[in-house]
């Protein structure tokens, strides 16, 4: 049975990721050290083992892979994961979402590992002008974070041309869906949906209308499963957009969420926060057309399905 390195399984995508490689036959080393991510996430199935190991501790990294010498494939998300710490403390940021992501593919390629797909973040384009948001784009990042996952990516990269790793890195839009924690980078559908519990009266920054590209985890999941299977792109560029392709303006994620809470539409309006970005959302072509996936659920459903976690957990 093919045995799957998940860093970061404890965390918010991680966790769903690992649900779904264990739903598919196979065995899950997880890898995280619980700094954002939660024991309580990790499936409790017989075929995953996890291990508390920071990704920056390359001995008991290395200790792990000689002990697993099988692994096939490593799927890595652990990642420093939020813009505001990134800013207040560029180092670490950096030493984990760099160093870290070093660490990994050193290890994956002295052991063989044959498929490595990266979690990247839209935020390596920055502000941009030309909407949808292709791979192409020059990446310029705003913040320290973006900074990093965009050094790891050129690392993912460059592993691959050195080595002939298949890599892929996934530059994920803004991902939504149960177990998302509040502070995360598309916390705002968190943050609505506890205001929304709490009977608050939800607080929009601006007038709403600056646009996102919300995409539901499962689909994320399916993105990042179809890349480690599918013997990596044989592209010279492996970074993928993962997005809906669509635009969803802050007004209408609210509006969509009243509905799903049978509640009027009343938000509070705040002043814009500087340095908010106006307009976003990516193409997802490059994915779509290499390999067969496609985000299949709307926006509607995943967000019924987030308030109904949020609900009953
Ligand atoms: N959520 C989003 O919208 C989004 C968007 C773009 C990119 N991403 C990327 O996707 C990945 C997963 O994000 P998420 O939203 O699930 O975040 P998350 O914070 O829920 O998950 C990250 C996990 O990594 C673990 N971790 C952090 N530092 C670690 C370290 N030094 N060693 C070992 N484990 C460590 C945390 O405990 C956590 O379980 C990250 O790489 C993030 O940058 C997320």
């Amino acid at each position: 049975m093919e045995k799957i390195l998940v860093t970061g399984g404890a965390g918010f995508i991680g966790s769903h990721v690992v649900d779904r490689l264990i739903k598919k036959g196979k065995k899950v080393i997880v890898v995280d050290n619980l700094s954002s991510g939660n024991e309580e996430n990790i499936n409790n199935s017989n075929n995953v083992r996890f291990f508390q190991i920071d990704i920056t501790d390359s001995e008991n990294l290395k200790a792990l892979f000689v002990q697993h010498k099988d692994i096939e494939g490593v799927i890595h998300l652990a990642a420093q994961s939020k813009v505001t710490p990134s800013v207040e403390n560029p180092l670490e940021d950096a030493t984990i979402n760099i160093n870290g992501t070093i660490n990994l593919l050193d290890l994956s390629n002295k052991h063989g590992v044959k498929n490595f797909v990266y979690a990247s973040s839209a935020a390596v384009y920055g502000h941009t002008e030309t909407l949808p948001i292709q791979e192409e784009t020059p990446a310029s990042p705003l913040s320290p974070y973006g900074v990093s996952k965009y050094a790891g990516e050129e690392y993912v990269k460059a592993y691959g041309r050195l080595y002939g790793m298949n890599v892929s890195a996934l530059r994920f839009a803004n991902v939504y869906g149960p177990r998302q924690t509040a502070s995360t980078e598309a916390g705002v559908i968190t943050i609505f949906i506890e205001q929304l519990l709490r009977k608050e009266q939800p607080v929009i920054y601006g007038d709403g209308e600056q646009t996102r590209d919300f995409i539901y985890v499962d689909d994320v999941v399916s993105a990042v499963i179809s890349c480690l299977i599918n013997d990596g792109p044989s592209t010279h560029n492996p970074a993928f957009n993962v997005s809906t392709g669509e635009e969803t303006s802050i007004n209408q994620l609210l509006t969509v969420l009243c509905d799903v809470f049978n509640i009027d539409f009343n938000p509070n309006y705040e002043a814009e926060r500087p340095g908010d970005i106006k307009y976003s959302y990516l193409s997802n072509e490059k994915l779509t057309s290499k390999y067969q996936w496609s985000p299949k659920t709307q926006l509607g459903e995943g967000l019924k399905n987030t308030v109904d976690y949020y609900q009953f957990k």
